[in-house]
């Protein structure tokens, strides 16, 4: 069936989907080394989300102190709670000072030591000694708008090596050939309504996260997990999307971020009592304990009454006791955010901050080259042809159950980089793009065409609401059987309901209802997929944390979850291994396996 729709023809070795810092760094990477690269994205490349990341990235630069790799990705397996696959760690820990110094060289505005050197501040479950010495400042950083400087420089490096950019063009999904591979996508043009045809060699999804399911988020209200919806509707699954990050400060009320930066330089946490509480959970770490417990820690004070403000609901942040000049100099950014959305002048008074929706540490399934998988019971680690996943959307899985802060910067250029090495290696220059592939275009645009004539009568916002209500209520910091089987039956009823979804424009110039209804049904995706595998997931792990089932069980559930979800809403459910093995052999300078094997969590 022809299409009613107009398709304008791209041809590029490379897409690369998402203009944040992994997908930028993708781009430069592949067109550094000549690939004709283009990247789509539906905002502009420095309003991407990775623009409100403040406190820095983490590398073992060791410019204030001993540090080393091998410390660095100890603290990642810790903080994954034992899910992270450990060749990804690794491989993340490893290249990061590289990445950074690349950086660096590229102009990143990092700020500076006495020395000169690149500025590093402690962030939470950063340690030295494996685990056993104080905290390290592992985490550079350029003020507290550290992604912001990142974010700029890489832009302005990708356009000097003649990337291509499509700028605000909204990915609507995936062409996907016979063979399962990957041929390019499909893309709207969101401010002239006409429809763009990407054929190309590679895709690069680098689509960001979805904390958007969620009523409360530090997430950009751009992050729909659009990538992970384009994925699930190929047939492709999902890793690990239980896992789900609170930041322990967002301000209270308005969700907005204080960067873990700020307990880096020396701020702290209080109760009504004005009792600094974390030292009685974490006596090493203290208030910079990982982030998940620091959460749990929290919603434990508030849940025992001992919460602060008038509905003894949140908790407070002090930075009044650092010398304002600290504030100025390292932490501008939040001083302005304290200042604008809760009214507070921090040399004076605390910040009121509350657990706040923040990460995803699944999305979709990749091995530590960026590649995407979609694992068999006998192939684990199969790989589909012509697909990369990298940053937020990606699960490769070098986070597990739980990110530590300033290791998504990492994640994001390190995994970018690593994408585009991987593409140097394995894409053959002389190839021909795939070629038009009508049946996959008709069966997008008539998806397209659905959505966009929708005539039900639940408008769009409805639903969202409903959705971001339900996983903020079922599948919150702590979790039972109880909240998850209600949250099962709620999101699939919310989803049930979006085929009476109503659209009320019908154009395709600036159409921000269809593009939001678009969004709400890759959110549901993820979302689904969200409460499905938490209910599943009988023990507490990372962000994962059950009343019913509070311990960890490495004999049955040390393994990733895999959901794939169809277009009625159903999930199914699969499992994949763990990769124990780290990359480099004792004996070659890597970390030892029994260093790593699992133990108690204790910050
Ligand atoms: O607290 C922060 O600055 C956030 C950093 C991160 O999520 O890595």
């Amino acid at each position: 069936m022809a299409s009613a729709y107009e398709l304008i023809d791209h041809e590029f070795d490379v897409v690369v989907v998402g203009a944040g810092g992994a997908g930028l760094r993708a781009t430069l990477g592949m067109a550094e080394q000549g690939f004709n690269t283009a990247c789509v994205t539906k905002v502009f490349p420095t309003r991407s989300h990775t623009v409100a990341a403040q406190g820095g990235i983490a590398g073992s630069l060791g410019n204030m102190g001993p540090d080393s790799w091998q410390w660095h990705m100890y603290d990642t397996v810790k903080g994954s709670d034992w899910l992270g696959d450990n060749d990804a760690m690794e491989y993340l820990a490893r290249e990061a000072p590289a990445a950074i110094y690349e950086l660096e060289h590229y102009g990143v505005p990092f700020s500076r030591t006495e020395s000169g050197k690149i500025y590093q501040r402690p962030f939470g479950g950063h340690m030295t000694e494996f685990g056993e010495g104080p905290p390290v400042q592992r985490t550079c950083a350029a003020a507290d708008r550290t992604g912001h400087a990142i974010l700029h420089t890489l832009y302005g490096q990708s356009v000097k090596h003649n990337a291509q950019f499509f700028i605000e063009y909204f990915a609507i999904d995936l062409i996907m050939g016979e063979d399962g591979s990957c041929q390019g996508i499909i893309a709207w043009k969101l401010d002239d309504g006409t429809l763009h045809r990407f054929r190309a060699k590679l895709v690069v999804l680098a689509t960001g996260g979805y904390g958007r399911s969620y009523f409360s988020a530090t997430s950009a209200h751009t992050c729909t997990g659009d990538g992970n919806g384009m994925v699930a509707r190929a047939g492709l699954p999902l890793q690990d999307m239980e896992f789900v990050q609170f930041h322990p400060t967002g301000i209270y009320g308005a969700g907005v971020l204080i960067t873990e930066g700020a307990r880096g330089e020396g701020g702290y946490l209080t109760n009504s009592e004005g009792e600094r509480f974390m030292e009685r959970y974490a006596p090493n770490a203290k208030d910079l304990a990982s982030r998940d417990v620091v959460s749990r820690c929290m919603t434990l004070e508030i849940r025992e009454g001992r919460g602060v403000g008038p509905k003894k609901d949140h908790i407070y942040l002090h930075l009044d006791h650092l010398d304002p000049k600290v504030l100025h100099e390292r932490l501008p950014g939040i001083t302005e955010s304290a200042k604008i959305f809760a009214g507070v002048d921090l040399t004076r008074e605390p910040i009121p901050v509350l657990p706040t929706v923040h990460y995803n540490m699944g999305g979709i399934p990749a091995n530590y080259h960026g590649e995407v998988l979609n694992p068999t019971e006998t192939e684990p680690d199969r790989v589909v042809h012509g697909l990369m996943a990298v940053g937020e959307a990606a699960c490769a899985s070098v986070h597990g159950a739980n990110r530590l802060g300033s290791n998504s910067l990492t994640d994001l250029v390190v995994f970018g980089r690593a994408a585009a090495l991987r593409a140097g290696k394995v894409l053959d220059r002389q190839a021909p793009v795939p070629g038009i592939n009508r049946s996959q275009d008709d069966k997008i645009l008539a998806h397209f065409d659905r959505l966009r004539n929708a005539n039900g009568s639940r408008p769009t916002a409805d639903l969202r609401d409903a959705m971001q209500r339900t996983m903020q209520e079922d599948a919150a910091v702590f979790r039972t059987g109880e909240t998850l089987a209600s949250g099962v039956e709620r999101m699939s009823a919310v989803h049930a309901q979006f085929a009476d979804v109503k659209v009320t424009d019908r154009s395709m110039i600036w159409n921000s209802d269809l593009v939001e209804t678009l969004e709400l049904e890759n959110l549901m995706i993820n979302a689904l997929a969200t409460v499905v595998c938490a209910e599943a997931r009988h023990e507490s792990r990372g962000a994962h944390a059950r009343e019913d089932f509070p311990n960890r069980d490495d004999e049955n559930w040390r393994k990733h979850s895999l959901a794939r979800v169809t277009a009625d809403g159903e999930v199914t459910l699969g499992y994949r291994p763990v990769h124990v093995d780290p990359l480099t052999p004792e004996s070659e300078g890597g970390i030892a396996l029994k260093k790593i094997a699992p133990k108690a969590r204790v910050y």
